[in-house]
């Protein structure tokens, strides 16, 4: 079968080729590791619009999402202080009581982006829980390679300060947090080394 050729800057390569790379290029990479940066409009729409193109049983689209930038990063900072505000309360040491003060305020500035990720259960059909969370699931997959692609660093958040903080959003009765998708630039030095994968030989088993 003739290949599909897609061009890139710099080579020719097989479409295969290239779904192969992006997927394993991915990475969660935290905000830590992100400099300031704009993503550019049209970018952004298609990552969220490659969401929207995830497989759905019955097409329920079970999610929603809340695009968070400028000043609703400081407001999830101001948000993350008071929320693990045990973590420094008590140290004695001032400095170092500042410091991870102003780490917490500071995390979701360092994202260029931030996206609340809202599964939105469905009143129309009757289908079992886990097939719409599976849904949305990969619909943020769809994102974190797209944004690869865009050379963006991405991560899925779900403790406790991002599912609570997805809340305060506004949720129907239908409605549950997922967390938040954090997107940001990074520089090729600060990118961290990809966590390896088990051999498939060990979770596969073949039958014929
Ligand atoms: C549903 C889901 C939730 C996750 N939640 C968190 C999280 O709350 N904090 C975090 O540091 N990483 C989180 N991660 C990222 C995983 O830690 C990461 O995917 C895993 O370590 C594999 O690394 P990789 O994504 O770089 O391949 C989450 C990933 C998934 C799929």
């Amino acid at each position: 079968m003739k290949k599909e050729i897609y061009f890139t800057q710099t080579e020719w390569r097989r479409d295969d080729e290239v779904v192969t790379h992006y997927i394993r290029k991915r990475q969660s990479i935290y905000a830590d590791q992100y400099h300031k940066g704009i993503i550019p409009e049209a970018e952004l729409l298609e990552i969220i619009t490659n969401a929207t193109w995830a497989p759905t049983h019955k097409m329920t689209e079970p999610w929603r999402f809340v695009v968070l930038t400028d000043s609703q990063l400081v407001k999830y900072g101001t948000y993350m202080c008071s929320y693990y505000r045990n973590l420094y309360e008590d140290i004695p040491d001032a400095e170092k009581k500042l410091a991870k003060y102003n780490y917490l305020k500071d995390y979701p500035l360092k994202a260029a982006c931030i996206i609340a990720i809202i599964f939105v259960k469905s009143t129309r059909v009757n289908i079992p829980e886990w097939e719409e969370l599976a849904a949305v699931s990969c619909a943020v997959q769809n994102m974190a390679i797209s944004a690869t692609s865009f050379k963006i660093a991405s991560y899925w958040a779900t403790g406790g300060s991002a599912i609570d903080y997805v809340k305060t959003l506004g949720l129907a009765e239908n409605e549950q947090s997922l967390g938040l998708f954090f997107m940001g630039y990074t520089s090729d030095s600060t990118v961290p080394v990809q966590k390896k994968r088990t051999a498939i030989d060990q979770k596969v088993t073949w039958r014929s």
